[in-house]
This record gives structure tokens, C-alpha cells and sequence, in this order.
């Protein structure tokens, strides 16, 4: 404990909070009483800073898990390729009655075996879509698991998922060691491999050349906004007085996206080299590599990664002989989506529940970390800074399309017959080359109905559509280009322009089988989950909204539901403190827009709900209407239906 406790400063012990809390369910299994008057004594808090966050982060529990602890992942890509299923055979095969929350079909609290042996419940995306379904029992991620051959996970082993050799469009970069034959995530492969030359290269070199290195790139931030990273990094002074922090985000909860994960996996000192020189160029003397506490097995492997950087001198103190002394920390999460957002990440890392930050500052390289300038940069992004300082700005910046340089990983999952992650030239693969060349084409020989190119909070794209973009020409005049979703480029600006967004580089492709509002309730409920409820529009309308859809579903859809979906969606966008309002707008506005009639055809009813949204009158379900009069009770924010019949 007093070496977690080391990894933040000596005024700053607060931080240690969450890996305490990990230590100790670690060994006794659950956080009891003891436990937070403890934790709260040993770094000079109250129990109630302690108890904020065992009741925030839902990977801490206030119970023992059985023995074997299951945990099924339910959201998009997975609930595609069967988790329900899944759950349903687990809980069947292990004897485990799981309670039901009456109010909907996903989250509920942990249920038990009788004896005590397992326990199961589900979890949002666990950052593995390409091989949908997944679970995890106690530390291990199950892959691909068979709906119908469940028991053998309960007792095999793992079994490592298949990696494809890189497609002939691909250009790989930051992947070109993963699957590579007789590849170890050990110093010595990567050292024979000319692992940390590039360390070495930028320890010579001086911190403003390294910015500005990284200003020609181009490069754009690969964790969702796509904010050119050279721009953010000249953000911190360079004769700033205050300790400078640098934070890589590996919290991957976007669900959709799974690329950091086997990054992390499988070339761990990619990363470690990365933000070493990250480090260097920032002049910041702590880094901290903030991962999802769904990435045990990579938060060891990160771990092991540092203490051999460290034995070669690559960390540590007097870097490579360069005077310079740099520190990296693991710090895991406790699963809340929303420590993704940089400024709650930082309030996590600072010990305190995940409340996104009131903006301005609008940078946390002005004030971030402990009040210090930070500057908060995706896995990938650090791995491209590596590649860039190798090879230069300007050719890195060759790569790929003008504004949208460089490579990506586009993590491509859902309806498609060859799931996985590939690394493309930005905007030199268009749409339809990712799916049918590269991801092998629409599974089981379907027709392609519509796209979520960005992650599941990016607006969908209807497979028929015709984009209007407008396209620079080489004399720098522009013309209007209209495009199907085949020609779109896989690039930052083509998918805005599109109306959607390149985001975290999560595709997840739907095929003419899926039904949309089945599709819309999936992603409103991780939504609803995931809000840290600091905001009403947010943490009301996400509920609001999820318990909508799974009315619809249950065919309970009154004539109004559409519309008033949208509004909610309309009242929620750009008025919240963080970006998880739009996240958890755009779906809804985006599918109802999108796909009018689907809507429509479960919202047949001809009365509004006498109640709030968030309530679900099973009578509305059952019967066709309800008789009651106007004004018997006051419905507050909905109005009466055309018929007055409320
Ligand atoms: C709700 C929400 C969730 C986010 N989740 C992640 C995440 O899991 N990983 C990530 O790198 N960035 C995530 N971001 C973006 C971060 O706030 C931040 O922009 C990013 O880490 C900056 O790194 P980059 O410039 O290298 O992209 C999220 C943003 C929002 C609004
Ligand atoms: S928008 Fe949602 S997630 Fe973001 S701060 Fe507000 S309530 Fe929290
Ligand atoms: S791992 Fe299940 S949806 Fe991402």
C-alpha cells in the first residue's frame, strides 16, 4: 500500500484512493466498512471520500462475488453476436437465478450461485468488439464465445483470437509487430527490433524541435476530438515554473473501439518509448498512464514493461545520460466510461468521483492535473509521436490526406464477415474498402443497411445515402462532390462533412437484418449507464430517452415517441458540462432522423404515456389505451396527445 501511495506526490495522497481500494477488494474480495474508515485514516481523508467512490465506480462492490466472477459484456457489438444469449446460458449452466430489474433487461446487481461459486452480471463494452461476444471470468477475457458452448469457458482457458497478416491496403506503423511470428511483448525483442533508437534520437534533439516535429505531422489526437496534437502540446509554457504532467489515456471505453488494448498486449514498449519522449519534449517529469480497471492482464504487462525500461536506463532517473529524470505510473480505473473524458480522468486520477470539469479552461495543458498543466494524449497518439520523431514531421505528414495525416487503426466490428483492427493511411481507404475488402464484406451475404463509422456515439450513416461534401482541389478552390457511403475516405473531415465523425476510429457495421430501434435501445442503455450525473439534461434525458426505447420495444410506442425522443436528444446536445451530452444525443437524434419509419411502426399507439417516460406503465403495454382524464395528474414536461384523450 505505502508503494502505491509512493506513485503521486507527497501532498497529493488522495490519488491513491482508487489503487487502494483495488489493493484491498484484491485480497479481501469486496470494500466492507473497515475498509473505508481504514483506506480514509491511512491517507488523511473522511469516510465519505472514500464511500463516494466505492458507491461511483461500479467495479468496486460492497459484496463478495462468488469464486468465479463472470462478467458478460451487453452492449452493441457484443449484444449482436449474442451476449444475451450468453448471459442466459451462464446463469443456466451455473445454477444462477439472476435477479431481473423490472424496469428494463440490462444492468442489475451482481447475482449468485447458491453455493457461492459463481457470480455474474453484466458490463459495458469491454473494449474487445472485433470478437463479439466477450466475457471476463475473474481476470481473463473470453473471446468469441460461443452462445451455445458456454460451459467451456467456465473451464478452459482462454483461447488466444486469431490474428490476420496486414491486408494489402493497410500501411502499418504503430501495428506492424503485432502478429508478427515468434513477436514478445519482452525489452529484448524490442530491442532487437531497434526499439528506444528513437528515444535516443530525441534526448539529442531539443524539446522545441520535438514540438514542432510534431506540429508538421499533422498528427491529430486518436482519442475521439481529433485535435492536432503538435497545437495542444504548445500549450505548455516552455519555461513553465509549475511540475508538468503528461497523462496517456488508456481508458478505452468507447464502445466499438478496441485498438489500445492490444497495443498495450502486444507492444507495451511502444507505448513506454512514446511517452518517453513525450516527456522529454514537454519537459514533464511524471507521466501517468491511466487504464480502464477492465485491463488487469494490461496493467501487469505495462507494469513489467516500466521496471525494464527502467533496468535499461529508458526511465528513471538520468535518462539515456540526459540528464532528464522521468517517472511513469500505472493507475487503473474502476469502470466508468466516463474517466475517458480528459477532465474527468484527471479527477479520478486525483482520487475524487469521475465529474467531468467545468470548462473554460477548455485544456487541461492550463490547468490539469493537481492544478498543474497536463497535457492528456490517446494511446495511439503517443505511439505516432515514436514514428514521427523516426521518420520526421514532413514525411509523416506525407502520409495520408491533407489535415488528416498520418495512419490510424480503424477497429471495425459488427455485421461483417472479418472483424479486427487495421491500420490505414488517414482517408486513403474509402468506406466501402474497409468493409468489403478489408473486413471481408457484409456477413452471411447480407445487404449493408447503415454504418456507425466513429464509435457509438457518432451519428449513424444510412447505407443509402448521398453525401454532399464540398472538396479542396489542388488550386485550392473547393467543389460540391456528392458521394455514397462506399466513397466516403475513412478520414476526420470526409466523416464530419458526412455529418457523423471519424471519433475513436470505432466502425461498427449494421446489416439489413438489424433493427433499428432494438439497435437504438442497446445504445441508449449504455448511455444511460455510463452518465456521471452531474448534469440534469444528461443524466435525466440518457434515462429518459433508454426507458422511451425499451418501451417501444416492449409495445408500449405511443404515435408521440419519435418526436419526443428527438426533442430530449435536441435538449441535451450542447447543454451539458462535457461532450457525453453530444455522445448521448447524436444515436438518438441521428436514428430517429435516419430511420423515420422503423420508429414509427413501434410508436403505433394513439395516446402519450399518462406518466413520465422514465416510468413504464405496463397498462400501456397490455392495452391499446388508458382511460383517464385530462389534468388527473400532471405529466409536467409532456403535453397531451392530439385526442386529448390523457
Ligand atoms: C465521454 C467521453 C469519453 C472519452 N473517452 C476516451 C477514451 O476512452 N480514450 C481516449 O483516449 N479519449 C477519450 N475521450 C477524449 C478525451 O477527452 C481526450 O480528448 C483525449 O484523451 C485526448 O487525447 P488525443 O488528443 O490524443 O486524442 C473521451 C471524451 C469524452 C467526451
Ligand atoms: S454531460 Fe453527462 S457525463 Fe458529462 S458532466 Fe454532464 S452529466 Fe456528467
Ligand atoms: S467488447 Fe462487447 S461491445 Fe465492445
Amino acid at each position: 500500500m505505502d508503494e502505491a501511495i509512493g506513485h503521486y506526490p507527497p501532498d497529493q495522497k488522495r490519488s491513491a484512493a482508487l489503487p487502494l481500494l483495488h489493493l484491498w477488494q484484491e485480497h479481501f474480495d469486496f470494500i466492507n466498512d473497515e475498509a473505508v474508515t481504514w483506506i480514509a485514516a491511512k491517507l488523511g481523508l473522511q469516510p465519505i471520500n472514500i464511500l463516494e467512490l466505492v458507491t461511483f465506480y461500479p467495479m468496486l462492490r460492497e459484496r463478495r462475488a462468488g469464486k468465479t466472477h463472470i462478467r458478460v459484456c451487453r452492449t452493441l457489438s457484443c449484444a449482436m453476436a449474442g451476449s444475451y444469449q450468453v448471459m442466459e446460458n451462464l446463469c443456466a449452466a451455473t445454477g444462477i437465478q439472476r435477479k431481473v430489474d423490472p424496469a428494463g433487461a440490462g444492468h442489475t446487481p451482481i447475482s449468485m450461485s447458491p453455493g457461492g461459486n459463481y457470480s455474474i452480471e453484466f458490463v459495458e463494452c469491454l473494449a474487445s468488439c472485433g470478437t463479439a461476444p466477450v466475457c471476463m471470468i475473474n481476470d481473463d477475457l473470453h473471446e468469441n464465445v460461443q452462445p451455445d458452448n458456454t460451459m467451456s469457458i467456465l473451464s478452459e482457458p482462454p483461447a488466444k483470437s486469431a490474428v490476420y497478416p496486414p491486408h494489402p491496403l493497410e500501411q502499418r506503423i504503430i501495428f506492424k509487430n503485432i502478429g508478427r511470428e515468434n513477436w514478445k511483448t519482452d525489452i529484448k525483442t524490442y530491442l532487437d527490433d531497434g526499439g528506444y533508437e528513437d528515444l535516443r534520437t530525441a534526448v539529442k534533439m531539443s524539446r522545441a524541435d520535438i514540438v514542432n516535429e510534431v506540429k508538421t505531422s499533422g498528427l491529430r489526437g486518436r482519442g475521439g476530438a481529433g485535435f492536432p496534437c503538435g497545437v495542444k502540446w504548445s500549450f505548455i509554457k516552455p519555461d513553465e515554473k509549475k511540475p508538468v504532467y503528461l497523462i496517456c489515456n488508456a481508458d478505452e471505453s468507447e464502445p466499438g473501439t478496441f485498438k489500445d488494448r492490444y497495443i498495450i498486449h502486444e507492444d507495451p514498449h511502444q507505448l513506454l518509448e512514446g511517452i518517453a519522449i513525450s516527456c522529454f519534449a514537454l519537459n514533464a517529469r511524471t507521466a501517468y498512464i491511466y487504464i480502464r480497471g477492465e485491463f488487469p492482464k494490461g496493467a501487469k504487462i505495462l507494469e513489467r514493461a516500466i521496471e525494464e525500461a527502467r533496468e535499461h536506463k529508458f526511465l528513471g532517473k538520468d535518462i539515456l545520460g540526459s540528464g532528464f529524470d522521468v517517472d511513469v505510473h500505472i493507475h487503473r480505473g474502476a469502470g466508468a466510461y466516463i474517466c475517458g473524458e480528459e477532465t474527468g480522468l484527471i479527477e479520478s486520477l486525483e482520487g475524487k468521483r469521475a465529474y467531468p470539469r467545468i470548462k473554460p479552461p477548455y485544456f487541461p495543458a492550463v490547468l490539469g492535473l493537481y492544478m498543474c498543466p497536463t497535457i492528456v494524449n490517446n494511446v495511439e497518439t503517443l505511439c505516432a509521436v515514436k514514428h514521427i520523431v523516426a521518420m520526421g514531421g514532413a514525411k509523416y505528414a506525407q502520409l495520408g490526406r491533407p489535415n488528416n495525416t498520418g495512419t490510424r487503426i480503424v477497429c471495425v466490428s459488427g455485421d461483417v464477415e472479418r472483424p479486427g483492427y487495421f491500420e490505414i493511411e488517414v482517408g486513403k481507404v474509402t468506406m466501402g474498402q474497409l468493409i468489403y475488402d478489408i473486413a471481408g464484406g457484409v456477413k452471411w451475404g447480407r445487404r449493408l443497411k447503415a454504418v456507425i463509422p466513429g464509435g457509438s456515439s457518432a451519428k449513424v450513416l444510412r447505407a443509402d445515402e448521398r453525401f454532399k461534401i464540398k472538396q479542396k482541389q489542388p488550386d485550392g478552390s473547393t467543389i460540391d462532390v456528392e458521394m455514397s457511403i462506399d466513397e466516403l475516405p475513412m478520414d476526420f473531415d470526409s466523416l464530419a462533412a458526412a455529418g457523423s465523425m471519424a471519433g475513436s476510429g470505432g466502425v461498427i457495421v449494421l446489416d439489413d437484418s438489424r433493427d433499428m430501434v432494438w439497435v437504438l435501445n442497446n445504445i441508449n442503455e449504455f448511455y444511460a449507464h455510463e452518465s456521471c450525473g452531474q448534469c440534469t439534461p444528461c443524466r435525466e434525458g440518457s434515462l429518459w430517452m433508454k426507458k422511451i426505447t425499451e418501451r417501444m420495444l416492449d409495445g408500449g410506442g405511443v404515435t408521440e415517441d419519435p418526436h419526443t425522443l428527438k426533442t430530449i436528444g435536441d435538449n441535451i446536445a450542447g447543454r451539458t458540462i462535457c461532450a457525453f451530452g453530444e455522445a448521448c444525443a447524436w444515436p438518438t437524434q441521428s436514428f430517429v432522423e435516419k430511420f423515420p419509419d422503423e420508429f414509427a411502426a413501434y410508436a403505433r399507439k394513439s395516446i402519450p404515456p399518462p406518466l413520465p417516460p422514465e416510468q413504464t406503465p405496463q397498462e400501456l403495454i397490455e392495452h391499446e389505451t388508458i382511460p383517464t382524464s385530462p389534468l388527473a395528474h400532471d405529466p409536467g414536461w409532456e403535453k397531451a396527445g392530439a385526442d386529448a384523450v390523457i
